[in-house]
């Protein structure tokens, strides 16, 4: 069982949750980050620091973002890894309401 990154994080990464992740098994696309699946070793540190509550453990996972199981796998074995906080995307503010933003990742 891992935690999840979800759509909510889409044109924001705010990126707070990398800071406390322990294991450093976040990774970084142009306008999203996934966890590796395999790397997370479940300890829920990273969950109340998203600012836009992008994060969930596989077993709470919405139903509608159960597509993200296999966008974390996949995606977490092709981008770069990140290990330290930077600042959100300039459009953050304006996309941390809008949660249909599926079409708007970019890989
Ligand atoms: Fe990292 Fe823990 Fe979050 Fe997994 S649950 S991504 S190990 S901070
Ligand atoms: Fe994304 Fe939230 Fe982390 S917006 S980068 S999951 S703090």
């Amino acid at each position: 069982m891992a935690f999840i990154v979800t759509e909510s994080c889409i044109k924001c990464k705010h990126t707070d949750c990398v800071e406390v992740c322990p294991v450093d098994c976040f990774y970084e696309g142009p306008n999203f980050l996934v966890i590796h699946p395999e790397e997370c070793i479940d300890c829920a540190l990273c969950e109340p620091e998203c600012p836009v509550d992008a994060i969930f453990s596989e077993d709470e996972l919405p139903e509608d973002q159960i597509d993200f199981i296999e966008i974390n796998a996949e995606l977490s074995e092709i981008w770069p890894n990140i290990t330290e906080e930077k600042d959100q995307l300039p459009e953050a503010n304006e996309y941390a309401d809008i949660k249909d933003k599926k079409h708007l990742l970019e890989k």
